[in-house]
């Protein structure tokens, strides 16, 4: 169920608006951003572009849909248990957009030319829109819940590597070093003998868009926010593909510790996971 106004734009029409507008800005700010500061962590940076990236499609959003909520990861206070207050309130509105205006703000400071805009609508709690923009590379990716992902108009679709050994897996390298950071290694240290190769991009969101478009096989990290993964897990599933929790419960906008695939190596992935005690979840 899509609001639809007469006379008014579509939401997916307006997340699209928002992403490829705020994105384009993003990039012209590339090394020339004005503030760096880091948040809970010394590897987790915060700019003015991320900032301001955040406020313009806060303003867009809300100039088509007023009555909506929006979760945005700059307007909620760093850690863990901040995030999880800011979702629970959230999850009270009928629609809640999800947005990361800059994920990747590492490259992004660095100059490494690898980071998007990730934006989502959940209707009661379920994602039913995700829009991914790659700036850089002028690539959106776009899903209706329902209605397949879509690269610019092409139908994206998993790839169809049956192993793990035959594909490539990305992993991340959570700023949190307490917890996410060595569960992460774990993982990836038991990956690395296992699929093909790996690779970390250093944008969830991206990954999750790559899974997507058959240009990884599947994406493993521990200690994500909604906002790195909304728009992105809806892209996977319509794409053909899965995405759950580390020990293999269906994708929620609660998840945090996650793993997306084509489906094929599912099993396999969650699998190794498991015995390198790397899900981040005791059962
Ligand atoms: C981060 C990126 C990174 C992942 C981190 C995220 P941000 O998001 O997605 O790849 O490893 O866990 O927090 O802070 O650049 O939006
Ligand atoms: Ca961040
Ligand atoms: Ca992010
Ligand atoms: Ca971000």
């Amino acid at each position: 169920k899509v609001p639809y106004v007469v006379g008014r734009k579509s939401p997916t029409a307006v997340a699209i608006n928002c992403a490829s507008k705020t994105g384009e800005w993003i990039k012209s700010r590339l090394g020339a951003y004005n503030e760096l500061n880091t948040k809970h962590a010394p590897g987790d940076l915060v700019t003015d572009v991320d900032k301001g990236a955040e406020m313009m499609i806060r303003k867009l959003i809300l100039t088509h849909f007023p009555d909506h909520t929006i979760l945005g990861e700059e307007g909620v206070a760093p850690g863990a248990a901040a995030s999880a207050e800011a979702l629970s309130e959230a999850r009270k509105s009928e629609y809640l957009w999800i947005v990361d205006p800059i994920d990747g703000t590492t490259n992004f400071v660095h100059g490494f030319p690898f980071f998007c805009v990730s934006i989502a609508l959940a209707y009661k709690g379920e994602v039913i829109i995700g829009v991914i923009y790659d700036p850089m590379r002028d690539e959106l990716f776009v899903a209706e819940k329902g209605k397949g992902a879509y690269i610019h108009g092409q139908r994206a679709l998993v790839s169809k590597d049956a192993a793990l050994a035959d594909g490539i897996v990305a992993v991340g390298f959570n700023p949190d070093r307490e917890f996410a950071l060595p569960t992460n290694m774990k993982g990836l240290n038991a990956l690395a003998g296992q699929a093909q190769s790996l690779r970390a991009g250093g944008s969830a969101a991206l990954h999750l868009a790559y899974v997507a478009a058959g240009r990884l096989s599947g994406y493993y990290e521990v200690g994500l926010n909604a906002w790195d993964i909304a728009a992105g897990a809806l892209i996977v599933a319509e794409s053909g593909g899965i995405v759950t929790d580390t020990v293999g419960n269906p994708y929620d906008i609660g998840v945090r510790h996650l793993v997306a695939s084509n489906g094929k190596i599912h099993k396999e992935l969650l699998d190794v996971l498991k015995s390198a005690d790397a899900t981040g979840i005791t059962q």
